[in-house]
């Protein structure tokens, strides 16, 4: 379905990414993907499950957290983490 693309945003290594926010990564694997693409992106992924590795880029963090529990996590209202530049959500 997206041909085999992780992203149709306009990013590339001239215009990359700043901060991307992954909610419900699953495995992280999109996660980490992106993060290798873009090394000065600064990656979150959250999810309720504790499934992603724990050896990954320095740019790539992972944090458990419920998106349907108000207030969202901590990190994730800092102004150091926000405006996200990029939000994705679950597929399914
Ligand atoms: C089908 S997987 C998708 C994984 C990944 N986004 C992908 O596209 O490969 C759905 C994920 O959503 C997570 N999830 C479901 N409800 C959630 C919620 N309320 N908050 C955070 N994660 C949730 C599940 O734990 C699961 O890992």
């Amino acid at each position: 379905m997206l041909d085999e693309r992780n992203y149709f945003a306009p990013f590339s290594q001239e215009n990359p990414p700043r901060r991307v926010l992954d909610i419900a990564t699953g495995t992280g694997r999109w996660a980490m993907e992106i993060g290798d693409e873009f090394p000065q992106c600064q990656i979150i992924g959250t999810d309720l499950s504790p499934i992603q590795p724990d050896l990954v880029n320095p740019n790539v963090k992972f944090y458990i957290d419920d998106a349907c529990v108000a207030p969202p996590h901590p990190l994730l209202l800092s102004p150091v983490r926000l405006p996200l530049s990029v939000q994705r959500t679950a597929r399914h």
